[in-house]
């Protein structure tokens, strides 16, 4: 229940920058309809004007103009509504949401992008957008000005004949009424069920697109299409099933109407035959309910189609803004003067098996220390917890002496960071890709920073040098560019704690001496870890541990640990141990 007012919370939340719009939109369409039945009366006095004995050619003329005049204001607040729909609540909303929709993925846990196709992300926040609009339409367009348009042919048949109103309000409140029943129950969840398959199927496009030139290597390509028409011909079932049972409704419905409609028209020419009724309300008679079931019809599908956004509104909401961790926000910010780390009785695991268990460690301020082991032994895992991407299910983590549980975790971000094991880049120029790291460096800290990188004379060397483009995930630059691009990063940022990540293990001897002179010159002052598999890297390390399995097997010197580890694989220590 409460999921469902946050959902509408989260829908009147998408309006906040239109709201006076909105009404405007929503305001001039009732006034439109409004119109439009006062020029119904004003034909139907028209008509039956001759018939009146004191009929005047003159009268007839004034009628007219005031006729046109109600059909010019009609049509002013119809085309208010329309332009204020079509230009500007698109003009302000959807910027809006985009950006509030985006902004908001900072909230999400790190496990949300791991578990979750980036193309089902992408598709969410996409399909917000444009549903909100399609929503817009319908609701006045299609919601608003039917209903107006209704009620108004209804307030017409009551004021010819009551027993006309009386079946015509049950015919057609009736039809409207099972409708939305018949279309809760067994319409909708198909609708919802094709939804869901549609995300996942944009999910996996997106992904196969993504990684293409590895399928088509491995020949995999055909296989993968046979995956998408499968879940394509899914989403079709299930629309097709929808559709079948709103065809079989409609038919049924109709078929009300007709009987209904031919009753009322017998008895009408039978009240008009009989003096009973003018020529004007037996015409106008037939005009309601022709109109009526326009409306009906239409009406019932607004209200399909409406009910069809609010599902796929509700699906990226549930994507989107479940599972947010809405206490985080709310905690203090963290400060970092020093740089202190400790992990205390850790115990952490993914699924099943413990991939650290009762793992303490105790990194002091501008420690500059080391991390080796074999792969898989829970090096990236130790970085994960440290930035607060996984919680660990025993065990608390410090900085300077602070939980990091209790902080918010932006603001961990803000004195933390990392290169990570694989550096993946945005689809844009190079000097774009490390500005990420501090938007409001300037391009002389820019290029000092690609200097620190050793990159600055590669960039120097290409066609359009800082702004060339670096390909999507930046594959149009080799593994070690990449990773000094990331480098660069690190150069940028104002922390206390840095971590490396495996961070030069694609550049060659030599860069990466260079790069680690700069390393230990510019970061002085703050704690550093540096996980590796080449011991070299760490030679001028403070300290090195060795992890096994989770734990801490030794640590030591690095002029101690290297001898000793350079040459003996780690799975013998394994077996040995
Ligand atoms: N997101 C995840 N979900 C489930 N298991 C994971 C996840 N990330 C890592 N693991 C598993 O946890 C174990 C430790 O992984 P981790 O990445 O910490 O190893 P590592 O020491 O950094 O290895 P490498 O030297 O290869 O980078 C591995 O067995 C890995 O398969
Ligand atoms: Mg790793």
């Amino acid at each position: 229940m409460k999921k469902n007012k946050d959902f509408i919370h989260f829908l009147l939340s998408l309006y906040k920058p239109v709201k006076l719009l909105t009404f405007v939109m929503i305001f001039s369409m009732i006034i439109s309809q409004i119109f439009n039945l006062i020029k119904q009366y004003i034909i139907k006095g028209m008509i039956d004007l001759p018939s009146n004995p004191n009929f005047e050619v003159p009268n007839l003329y004034q009628v007219a103009i005031t006729l046109i005049l109600i059909i010019i204001l009609e049509l002013l607040f119809y085309y208010i509504s329309n332009i204020v729909r079509t230009i500007h609540m698109v003009k302000k909303q959807t910027p809006y949401i985009s950006q509030k929709l985006f902004s908001h993925l900072n909230k999400k846990s790190y496990s949300f992008f791991i578990n979750n196709f980036s193309g089902k992300i992408t598709s969410s926040i996409n399909e917000v957008n444009k549903k909100i609009g399609e929503l817009n339409t319908r609701m006045t367009t299609g919601f608003v000005s039917l209903l107006t348009s209704m009620i108004s042919s209804l307030i017409i048949l009551y004021t010819i004949d009551l027993k006309i109103f009386l079946t015509a309000s049950i015919l057609f409140i009736g039809i409207i009424i099972t409708r939305v029943i018949y279309f809760s129950k067994a319409y909708l969840p198909l609708i919802q069920k094709s939804q869901e398959i549609s995300r996942e199927y944009d999910g996996v496009l997106n992904d196969a697109v993504l990684n293409f030139t590895t399928l088509k290597v491995y020949s995999a390509v055909e296989s993968f299409s046979k995956t998408l028409k499968n879940k394509k011909e899914e989403v079709n079932d299930y629309r097709n099933k929808a559709s079948t049972k709103e065809f079989t409704y409609g038919a049924l419905a109709n078929l009300a109407y007709i009987v209904t409609f031919v009753m009322l028209l017998l008895y009408s020419i039978h009240q008009y035959g009989n003096h009973l009724m003018t020529l004007g309300s037996l015409i106008f008679f037939i005009n309601a309910m022709i109109s009526l079931k326009t409306s009906t019809t239409s009406f019932s599908w607004a209200y399909i189609h409406i009910g069809e956004y609010l599902v796929v509104l509700k699906n990226c909401y549930d994507l989107l803004y479940d599972d947010i961790n809405i206490e985080d926000g709310q905690k203090e910010n963290i400060v970092v003067d020093h740089g202190n780390i400790e992990f205390q009785n850790v115990t952490f695991k993914y699924s099943k098996n413990n991939i650290l268990e009762n793992f303490d460690l105790t990194i002091k301020e501008k420690q500059k220390i080391g991390i080796i082991g074999v792969s898989g032994s829970g090096k990236t895992t130790l970085v994960n917890l440290l930035f607060k991407f996984y919680k660990p299910q025993k065990g608390k983590i410090f900085i300077d002496g602070k939980n990091i549980y209790d902080y918010n975790t932006l603001s961990i971000y803000e004195k933390l960071t990392y290169v990570p094991q694989e550096t993946i880049l945005l689809h844009t120029t190079i000097y774009e890709n490390i500005k990420i790291a501090k938007p409001s460096a300037s391009e002389e800290e820019i290029i000092n920073a690609a200097k620190k990188a050793e990159l600055h004379e590669f960039i120097e060397k290409l066609d359009d040098q800082y702004n060339t483009i670096v390909g999507e995930r930046g594959i149009k630059l080799s593994g070690g560019q990449r990773q000094r691009i990331a480098l660069a990063r690190i150069f940028l940022r104002d922390a206390k704690i840095v971590v490396f990540d495996e961070a030069t293990s694609s550049l060659d001897n030599n860069t990466e001496f260079k790069i680690q002179q700069n390393i230990h010159q510019y970061f002085q002052d703050q704690t550093i870890i540096c996980i590796a598999h080449r011991l070299s890297t760490l030679k001028d390390m403070d300290d090195i541990i060795v992890i096994d399995n989770g734990n801490i097997i030794d640590s030591g010197k690095p002029e101690d640990i290297i001898p000793k580890y350079d040459k003996i694989d780690f799975e013998r220590i394994e077996n040995e141990n």
